[in-house]
């Protein structure tokens, strides 16, 4: 597989995909709306970034033309139903039109653990009849992957608590007793990489955890201490949980929750088997939360420049 096309390269985790393919001398073929929010990526060598619209199905098929293999990431997590619908099930069967119309064979898929049609959340609802239909694919070599929360440089999860936490002794935390097995993004990347070649992945679904699992409060508690901040967390019931998901939902600008991200909390988010151990071993959370300090203190340092005008 020389050629590969990532949907959703551009994001977090195929940023760390697409580089990790890159070095192992792969080409690889980038889609995205905007070229300029990932900067990053258009300096290294064997990634080609073009700006297109995936959901498009001429464009999509002219991305696909002389690919070997096709990765879809994109994934939203609030949304309407439509866009749910749109992101999760419609795009994944666009993409496997465009594969079967272009000759790519090979289609690896971002689920999510916990996808699942009978979930409350239509997050999960639309991930699990994703999943679904590109299992259920004819004709093409399939893999799936559904990993529990994902953490490292740049996530969006532990980067947002490092970010609440600077804000008050206090912390009052929605859906606190929830579990998670976080897993570290380079070892989901990894497990992408290697299934790319290994045709014993055809067909598989694979879920994605770390070594351990953690309660939310726990994990707010760890990034705390990692910071250096003495904070209280304090897990709020379920009825106040919900309150806060829906206030939360009724701020303007980006959300920091809904009642959708609620309801998928409502299941453990943990898998008993760890991961799979022909990707490799994964990374411990505790020994690898540096990059929070890192963030912090590159934020500060922007806080300086600006209140200086440079
Ligand atoms: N991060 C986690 O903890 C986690 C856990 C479980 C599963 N997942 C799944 O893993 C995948 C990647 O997650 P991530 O954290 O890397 O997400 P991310 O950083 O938000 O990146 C998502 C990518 O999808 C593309 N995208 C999003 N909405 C789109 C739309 N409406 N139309 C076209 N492109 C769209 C974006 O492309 P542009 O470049 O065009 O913006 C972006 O590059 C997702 O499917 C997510 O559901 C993530």
């Amino acid at each position: 597989m020389t050629n590969i096309c990532i949907l959703g390269g551009g994001g977090f985790v195929g940023q760390n995909l697409a580089s990790q393919l890159a070095r192992s001398g792969h080409h690889i073929t980038v889609p995205t709306r905007q070229r300029q929010r990932i900067k990053d990526l258009l300096v290294l060598p064997g990634i080609e970034i073009v700006e297109t619209n995936i959901h498009d199905p001429a464009s999509l098929e002219r991305l696909l033309a002389g690919q070997d293999a096709a990765v879809n990431l994109v994934g939203i997590l609030n949304g309407s139903r439509q866009a749910f619908e749109r992101a999760h099930c419609e795009l994944p069967d666009k993409l496997m039109a465009a594969c079967r119309a272009s000759g790519v064979g090979r289609l690896l898929h971002m689920s999510a653990l916990g996808a699942d049609t009978g979930s409350k959340s239509i997050y999960q609802q639309t991930k699990g009849e994703g999943e679904r239909r590109v299992l259920a694919a004819k004709g093409l070599d399939v893999t799936v992957f559904r990993p529990s929360v994902i953490f490292g440089p740049g996530d969006s999860f532990l980067n947002l608590f490092a970010d609440l936490l600077q804000l008050a002794p206090i912390v009052p935390l929605a859906n606190g007793r929830a579990r998670f097995q976080p897993v570290h993004v380079t070892d989901v990347a990894r497990a992408f990489a290697l299934a790319v070649d290994d045709s014993a992945t055809f067909g598989q679904a694979y879920n994605l955890c770390g070594p351990q699992a953690y309660s939310l409060q726990e994990l707010v508690r760890i990034v705390a201490a990692t910071l250096g901040l003495k904070r209280t967390v304090i897990a709020l019931n379920p009825s106040l949980s919900y309150l806060f998901a829906r206030l939360m939902e009724l701020k303007p600008g980006k959300k920091l929750m809904t009642r959708d991200n609620h309801y998928a909390m409502q299941v453990d988010n943990v898998c008993p088997d760890g991961f799979p151990a022909r990707f490799g071993q994964p990374a411990s959370l505790a020994a690898n939360l540096g990059y929070l300090v890192d963030a912090g203190n590159k934020a500060r340092y922007d806080q300086f420049r600006e209140a200086a005008g440079r």
